[in-house]
């Protein structure tokens, strides 16, 4: 199985939860890591948690403040970066955010903020690191979707239209990143015991709580390792549960009518569904 000893990684939201534990697995493969999001104290604190898993004495960690859904901060900062760093062999995008909601109770900034962070952060950051690894001939690119970026689930109009987004934008990156040698995967999580899911929980619909069902959330470094490893593997879609990789199955195959009839059952399941 390759790894990443000795390559730079780049990963975008690498202070907390998926991405943070991404990193934490590259550090102990030997890669050289730089972690990337807002907040200063977060990234620090996430810096320390990475650095000391070096396996080498050599190698380098870093970490780059920037608000990724503004392409006017993400390109000169990414680009100061690179010049210190080199080209990335491999950039994560694991920077996003969830607020699910019912649509017409949704602010029109919920929307925006959701394609800001999930699609826009996501975009900005390939396009930083593209024209070094289109030189290069070799690259890695690894983005995030969610079940929520292939399946209409009931209270993630917001989120779920900037996951399908992401997952649009990655098929078309690697049917155009094929000819300059650079790989792109896509990884659709399971639920996974993040911030993020914190956050998302205190504004899920009865009926998206009943979609989610009982199965207990991931923990952030088994999700972590599953994308990991199948990225290594080299393969595009890559998912975190046997039931998620079911589910994405079943919705390409089944017609359409079926998969809406049992997605309604589901969020009939709560008590508010009429
Ligand atoms: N947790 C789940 O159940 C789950 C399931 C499916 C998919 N996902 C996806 O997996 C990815 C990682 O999620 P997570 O659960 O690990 O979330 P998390 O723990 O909340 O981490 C999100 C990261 O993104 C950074 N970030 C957010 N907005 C940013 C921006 N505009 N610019 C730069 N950095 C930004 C955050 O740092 P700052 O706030 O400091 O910027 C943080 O480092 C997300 O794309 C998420 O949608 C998660």
């Amino acid at each position: 199985m390759p790894s990443w000893s000795r390559k730079l990684i780049f990963v975008t939201g690498g202070s907390s939860g998926i991405g943070l534990e991404i990193a934490r697995i590259a550090a102990r493969q030997g890669a050289d890591v730089w972690l990337v999001a807002r907040r200063r104290e977060v990234l620090a604190t996430a810096l320390e948690q990475v650095r000391v898993l070096a396996v080498r004495s050599d190698q380098r960690f870093g970490v780059l403040s920037v608000d990724l859904s503004k392409s006017e901060e993400t390109f000169p900062a990414l680009a100061r970066t690179i010049a210190q760093t080199g080209v990335p062999d491999v950039l994560v995008n694991a920077a996003g955010a969830a607020h699910p909601g019912y649509v017409e109770q949704l602010d029109p900034a919920i929307f925006r903020w959701m394609m800001d962070a999930n699609y826009f952060s996501t975009v900005h950051a390939v396009q930083a690191v593209l024209p070094g690894m289109i030189a290069r001939r070799s690259g890695h690119i690894i983005n995030i979707s969610s079940a929520a970026g292939f399946l209409g689930v009931f209270g993630y109009t917001a989120y779920g239209a900037s996951k399908f987004a992401v997952a649009g934008f990655s098929e078309a990156l690697r049917a155009e990143m094929k000819r300059y040698h650079i790989q792109v995967s896509i990884a659709y999580p399971s639920d996974t015991k993040t911030p993020q899911l914190d956050y998302e929980n205190q504004f899920k619909p009865p009926e998206t709580k009943a979609i989610s069902g009982n199965s207990a959330p991931l923990e952030a470094r088994q999700v972590a390792d599953a994308i990991v490893r199948q990225a290594q593997a080299g393969h595009y879609a890559i998912f975190t549960s046997f039931d998620m990789r079911l589910v994405y199955l079943l919705n390409k195959l089944l017609p359409k009518a079926l998969v809406f009839a049992i997605l309604d059952a589901m969020a009939g399941r709560s008590t508010h569904a009429t």
